[in-house]
Formats: C-alpha cells, sequence, structure tokens
C-alpha cells in the first residue's frame, strides 16, 4: 500500500516509542489489518491474546465492547480506541437494567451475555461467550435452560445446536441482519462451485443456506483448509478483502455490507491516538471487578 506507507511508518515508529501493540479485529481496512496490526483475530482470539500482551499500551483498531474487554484484563494498562464512537448495535441493545429485569423474570436461570455488549451489562452476568466458542459456554454450565443475550440470531443458533433450552433476547447486528436467504440462493445461482459460509449473527433463512457457520476466525480456518475455488463470506466485507490478500488463489464473491462503527477506526485515528494516547477506556473499578469475572469465566471453558 504505497499510499499508506507514510502513515504506517509514523505508527510503527510510535509503537516503539511508546511501547504499543495494536490489535485489530478481522473486520479492520486492510491497511490496518496488514500493514499496522501486531495481533489479529475474531473476538474470542482477541480477548485471548489480550490477556497475554506485555505492552505498556494497547491500542484496540475495533469497536468499543472489544476495548473494553482489553482493558477489563488488563487494567493497569493504557488502552485506546482511536475513534470514541465505535460502537456496536448489539452492544447498544441492552442495558445493565434490562439484565436486572430479566434476571427477576427468570429467577434462577444463568445469564449468558455475547462479549458485544457494555462492561456494565457485563458486570450484570454470570459468563460471556463469543461466536466461536457459545455452545460450550452454554453447555459449560451444565444447567437445562439459560438466558442468552443480546443477539436473538446467535441464540437461536445456539439452541439449535444443544439441547440446553435458550432463552432469547432481541438485539441484532445492523450489519447481518440485512443479509437475506433469498439473496444467498441468488449467488448460489450465478456462481458454480460456491461455498457459502455465514457468520450465526445473520438471520436464521440466511444460515439455513450456509454450508458452514462460523465466527470470523472459523471462516479463516474453513478458507485455509478447504482452499474452494469460489466462496461467499456472509458477513461484513473486510473480511473477504482481509482474506483475498492472504488466499490469491481464491475467488471471494461479495456481497458488500460494511460495519459503519468498524470504518471509523483508521490509520490516521490510530496515529493521532499515539500520539495523544487518547481516546483511552477507562471503567470504573468496582464495575470492572465483576465484569472481569464474566469475561474469565469464558476465557476458562476451553473449546
Ligand atoms: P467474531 O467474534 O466472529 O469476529 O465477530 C465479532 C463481530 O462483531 C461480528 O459482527
Ligand atoms: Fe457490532 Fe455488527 Fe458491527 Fe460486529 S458487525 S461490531 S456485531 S454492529
Amino acid at each position: 500500500w504505497p499510499v499508506h506507507e507514510p502513515l504506517i511508518q509514523a505508527i510503527e515508529a510510535l509503537k516503539r516509542e511508546r511501547n504499543a501493540v495494536v490489535l485489530a479485529h478481522n473486520y479492520q481496512r486492510p491497511e490496518i489489518f496488514h500493514g499496522v496490526a501486531d495481533i489479529v483475530g475474531d473476538s474470542l482470539a482477541l480477548a485471548r491474546r489480550a490477556a497475554e500482551v506485555d505492552a505498556a499500551v494497547i491500542v484496540m483498531a475495533g469497536v468499543r465492547f472489544m476495548a473494553e474487554t482489553v482493558k477489563l484484563l488488563n487494567p493497569e494498562r493504557t488502552v485506546l480506541l482511536p475513534d470514541r464512537e465505535a460502537g456496536c448495535s448489539l452492544a447498544s441493545s441492552i442495558t445493565a437494567e434490562d439484565v436486572r429485569a430479566l434476571r427477576a423474570r427468570h429467577p434462577g436461570v444463568p445469564v449468558v451475555a455475547y462479549v458485544n455488549t457494555s462492561a456494565a451489562v457485563k458486570a450484570e452476568v454470570d459468563i460471556c461467550c463469543t461466536s466461536g466458542n457459545a455452545v460450550e459456554v452454554v453447555e459449560s454450565l451444565g444447567v437445562p435452560r439459560v438466558l442468552m443475550i443480546p443477539d436473538e440470531y446467535l441464540a437461536r443458533h445456539v439452541a439449535s445446536r444443544t439441547s440446553v433450552e435458550v432463552i432469547a433476547w432481541t438485539g441484532h447486528c445492523e450489519v447481518h441482519e440485512r443479509f437475506t436467504g433469498a439473496e444467498i440462493r441468488a449467488y448460489r445461482e450465478g456462481f458454480d462451485g460456491l461455498a457459502v459460509v455465514a457468520h450465526p449473527e445473520c438471520p436464521p433463512d440466511v444460515l439455513a443456506e450456509a454450508d458452514v457457520v462460523g465466527s470470523t476466525q472459523r471462516m479463516q480456518d474453513f478458507v485455509a483448509a478447504n482452499r474452494p475455488r469460489r466462496v461467499l463470506l456472509v458477513t461484513e466485507c473486510s473480511m473477504s478483502d482481509n482474506l483475498a490478500a492472504l488466499f490469491p488463489d481464491v475467488e471471494f464473491v461479495r456481497p458488500c455490507n460494511l460495519c459503519p462503527h468498524m470504518r471509523l477506526i483508521s490509520l490516521a485515528n490510530i496515529l493521532e491516538s499515539l500520539r495523544r494516547l487518547e481516546p483511552r477506556i477507562d471503567i470504573e473499578p468496582a464495575l470492572a471487578a465483576r465484569a472481569r469475572l464474566s469475561v474469565e469465566r469464558m476465557l476458562a471453558v476451553r473449546p
């Protein structure tokens, strides 16, 4: 990316000066994902690696809930989110107050929270999960029934893979809810030999059309292991851009749904955040202690 080279060089120099690392989610722009990230992955991989990072400053090239998870696991380090407005429609679909009301309606039923939630919500729940470990987390509890928040479609997908009863909330991802089963069928008709891999945040009629359902890491593993001639990744379209650079022999057929929150992060604001050491993530210590427990419980479950 010659056009990005001056910014990439400036970020690399500041990373060394600040003893900083950049974590990037799979949906980040290619020049961030391939250009300045030290660690990349899905939400689960980022949470795991965040627990191991040995740097004074961690920049999260991703959205707020990801930066908060990093801060929960690294309370002593400076955690930067280059644009403080980078949120998530799932995280904003439920509040701590909603969780308390849910518990009152379903006494004794444990609450499993997708990591796509605020730290305040994580502080109210029993355990977290990601799309990469949700079934294992639900089954690890050894109970007949769980509440699963906030993603209705992920909860329904998990319910289809376990005998545990799953009571869902009604949150949706504004990017994945736009896909339809009819759209996927049209792609299959238009492209011979197409492999379809869908994220579990997609609606059930989309998942019914997929060959494989999984997290963004699972998508990468599928492409790496199977080297399909053509693949449709039913997810945020930067995922295909990033994998296309790694697998030039695979044709990525892409519907383009972008996450407006992920797009707020750029090389320019990563550089600016490293210069100013702002915007920082700060979480009130008592709330953080409770929220941390639910993340640590998740990390203790081995898929
Ligand atoms: P993954 O954990 O699969 O990377 O998903 C995170 C996310 O925000 C999907 O929209
Ligand atoms: Fe949230 Fe959806 Fe964006 Fe992921 S893609 S960060 S779930 S709004």
